[in-house]
């Protein structure tokens, strides 16, 4: 079974889909860590960004893994490296790119091939599965995603103003939705659950649910 989950960032999409995987002992795909990662290899080779065709070749020979929450390039561990400010403000490149975009696809399809998956992002019920049997699209309001970023940095140590976050994830949302390959878009067959009021536990109660009534569905209509 694939579970997609998608919706713009800050909506709490990766903390609810590992919890979600690790209740039904489902693999957690976090699709974003792949464009993280092609963006990485770049910047560790002063990639130029003008070149999209260069990051595009250096995507087809990357061997990227994802080992439950590990992410590995080329055998390295660089899980807490591709989530850096710095790759972050890069990963748009990764992102934006059609030529990385058709490479990662089709490793992610290859990552998820004969296994159980909830795999989040911002194009998997849309275009990686689409026939995903469960597609949730997760949202919250800017301003709480913007209060949730700001209690995460500050939980860090590197607090920043609501205000400065509240602009990066409107910046962010403008990018995901107008990117010419892939961009954010709710799938018709998706269930929308708005995260405002919400915790953790009561979301992934949610999706749980959802997925256990269409798992006895399919359960019940095939012989
Ligand atoms: O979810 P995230 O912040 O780790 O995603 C990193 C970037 O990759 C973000 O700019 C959106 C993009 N992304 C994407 O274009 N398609 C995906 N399936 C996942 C992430």
């Amino acid at each position: 079974m694939i579970i997609t989950i998608d919706g713009p960032a800050g909506a709490g999409k990766s903390t609810v889909a590992r919890a979600l995987a690790r209740r039904l002992g489902f693999r957690y795909l976090d699709t974003g860590a792949t464009y993280r990662a092609v963006a990485l290899a770049g910047a560790r080779r002063g990639m130029d960004w003008g070149r999209p065709e260069e990051l595009a070749r250096l995507a087809e020979g990357l061997r990227i893994e994802i080992s439950g929450d590990r992410v590995l390039l080329e055998g390295e561990d660089v899980t807490d490296a591709v989530r850096s400010a710095e790759v972050t403000a890069v990963t748009r490149f990764a992102a934006d790119n059609p030529e990385v975009r058709r490479i990662l696809v089709q490793w992610q399809r290859r990552a998820a091939a004969g296994q159980d998956v909830v795999a989040e992002g911002r194009d998997q019920g849309s275009v990686v599965f689409g026939d995903a049997e469960c597609k949730f699209y997760l949202t919250a309001s800017p301003e709480e995603r913007a209060r949730r970023r700001a209690g995460d940095f500050q939980a860090q140590g590197k607090s920043q103003a609501v205000e400065s976050v509240l602009a990066d994830i409107n910046r962010r949302d403008r990018e995901d939705v107008s990117r010419p390959v892939g961009p954010l878009v709710r799938p018709d067959d998706a269930v929308e659950i708005s995260t405002d009021g919400l915790n953790v536990d009561q979301v992934v109660d949610r999706l749980e649910k959802i997925v256990r009534d269409r798992l006895a569905q399919v359960k019940r209509t095939t012989p």
